[in-house]
């Protein structure tokens, strides 16, 4: 589906803002705060924004663009060539970073991880929730929507890093409170600092989204082979221990969405029918880990030695 590029606008430095409309001036499908959008991009690029404008405002998308000069060139494609009157090819909304209900949250933004969180704070102010907000940035010119928060006055507190160090996060997260959400959005090294920080903090209060996946090495000789039966068709196929389950179906003409490949992004998602799962994806919440009815084919393996999947 073709979206219509409406306007952009320099949000910080590096940073620009798109918005996207229908070309025929239709409504937009719904979405949730945490959701993201997948552009198609000229190559073969497809690459994930948040969505970081009013859920309630069913004419327009915003997404918040960060310029990555060290990216795949998605980011650079849309700062230097995309431009309003141009139209883009996108899936989604798909949101694997919901806001769930409670009293209580502490926002954690990193950079361009701000946009899933910017909707989010209006949503928990609208549904009367208490929340506080640190929103971290290399430096004060680089930190995008400061205006956009000014209007939560002292729940928010910016942090350039040139000018105040790195963020305070044992100050921020020392005690476990357990009433409260966790909403963490940033690079790795600060998306690692908030979970060792929250270890023990009551299970599942934490939620994280992913730029990328941490660097995890592994021995493909301790992996395990599994026989894969794919229920609608009854086909049985072979996964070895140095294939991915995605791998296997790619090359079996078995057709699943992918984008990442790294077990961040949920593109990839089938359900499980029968077996047990190693969960190795960084989407799922640990709950639904445990739940054993879906899994990112990507990157997760089969613990059993037979693994029944709704395909
Ligand atoms: S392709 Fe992104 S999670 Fe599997």
């Amino acid at each position: 589906m073709s979206l219509l590029v409406r306007s952009l606008t320099l949000e910080a430095a590096g940073v620009l803002s798109v918005e996207l409309v229908d070309p025929a001036g239709a409504e937009l499908p719904a979405w949730e705060p945490g959701a993201h959008l997948d552009l198609k991009l000229p190559g073969g690029l497809s690459r994930q924004y948040s969505l970081c404008g009013d859920p309630a405002d069913r004419r327009r998308y915003r997404l918040g663009i960060l310029r990555e000069e060290t990216g795949r060139g998605g980011s650079a494609y849309v700062h230097d060539t995309l431009r309003p009157g141009h139209t883009v090819e996108h899936a989604g909304p798909r949101n694997h970073f919901r806001l769930e209900p409670a009293p209580s949250y502490v926002f954690v933004a990193g950079g361009i991880g701000i946009t899933p969180i910017l909707p989010m704070l209006a949503s928990a102010t609208a549904a009367g929730a208490e929340w506080t907000l640190l929103y971290g940035g290399r430096s004060a010119a680089s930190m995008a929507f400061v205006d956009e928060l000014a209007a939560y006055d002292d729940r928010v507190t910016l942090w350039p890093q040139d000018t105040h160090g790195l963020l305070d996060l044992d100050g921020l997260l020392a005690e476990p409170r357990p009433d409260t959400l966790v909403y963490c959005c940033g690079p790795e090294p600060l998306l690692a600092a908030v979970e060792e920080r929250t270890a023990g903090w009551p299970r599942g209060a934490l939620h994280l989204e992913r730029f990328s996946a941490p660097v995890v090495e592994r021995d493909p000789s301790a992996e395990n082979a599994a026989e894969l039966v794919l229920a609608d068709s009854g086909r049985t196929l072979l996964v070895p221990p140095d294939r991915s389950i995605l791998d296997v179906l790619d090359e079996q003409g078995v057709p699943v969405l992918s984008d990442c490949r790294d077990g961040i992004c949920g593109s990839c998602e089938v359900k499980v029918v029968e077996g047990e799962v190693d969960h190795r994806d960084y989407v799922l919440t640990d709950p639904e880990k445990e739940a054993n009815t879906c899994m990112m084919v990507c990157v997760s393996r089969a613990r059993s030695a037979r693994l029944v999947l709704g395909l």
